[in-house]
């Protein structure tokens, strides 16, 4: 009963505010472009979202391998790591979801002030979402990476059991069954991992965000 109330909340009632008597000195910090010229690259936030089973952390680790080869700095951040760490008292209602990604993206920033590439592999179902991650983030350091594959695929590869459980009711607010996602209209990049392999798929992600990161 409370998962379903939680659920309909509207997002913007949820979350108070605590920032009255705090004074960040984010100004007097060393700034990021000194950190990047250490490192030799520049920084992005790349955002993949997607169904679950798309494919997104398995490209993530593909695309990160590739990076490192190369002498990039990254940092992988996915929604299963995450949620059985930082996030593992977040549930998957609208609000808990929308929580998850704020904090996501305060990390992510947080890496990305420091020079480091971030992967971030998360469904962050609705634009709604994905747009507050981009606003944390700041937009200039941020690329939509649209991992897509259709539903049909995904409950096909059913990797983990988990379409085969939301069918059955065991699992609620799943993704796509009973969880709406709502694809990206203008993402940078589309993948379609139906139509492409793993190699080829973290290739073309790599030779996109090629002239954003060289230094
Ligand atoms: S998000 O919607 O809040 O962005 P996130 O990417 O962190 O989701 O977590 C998704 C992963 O959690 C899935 O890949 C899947 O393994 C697992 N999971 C467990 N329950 C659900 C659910 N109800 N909906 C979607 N994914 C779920």
């Amino acid at each position: 009963m409370i998962e379903i109330v939680l659920n309909y909340l509207p997002l913007h009632l949820e979350m108070k505010d605590y920032t009255e008597n705090i004074y960040p000195i984010f100004d007097q910090l060393l700034q990021k472009e000194a950190k990047e010229r250490m490192l030799n690259q520049h920084a992005k936030a790349l955002w993949m979202t997607g169904l679950s089973g798309s494919g997104k952390s398995t490209i993530g680790q593909y695309l990160e391998a590739q990076l490192h080869k190369e002498g990039y700095l990254t940092q992988m951040l996915d929604g299963d790591n995450i949620r059985s760490g930082l996030n593992n008292n977040l549930s998957f209602t609208a609000s808990d979801r929308k929580e998850n990604i704020r904090r996501i993206a305060e990390v992510s920033k947080l890496f990305v002030n420091c020079g480091i590439i971030t992967l971030n592999c998360f469904i962050s179902p609705t634009k709604e979402i994905r747009d507050y991650a981009k606003s944390i983030i700041g937009e200039k350091h941020f690329l939509e990476i649209f991992i897509n594959a259709p539903l049909e695929e995904c409950e096909v590869r059913d990797v983990k059991g988990l379409y085969k459980k939301a069918r059955k009711g065991e699992i609620k607010n799943f993704t796509g069954i009973d969880s709406p996602y709502e694809a990206p209209q203008n993402p940078d990049l589309e993948i379609r991992t139906d139509q492409m392999t793993i190699q080829e798929s973290a290739d073309k992600i790599y030779k996109f965000i090629l002239p954003y990161i060289q230094f």
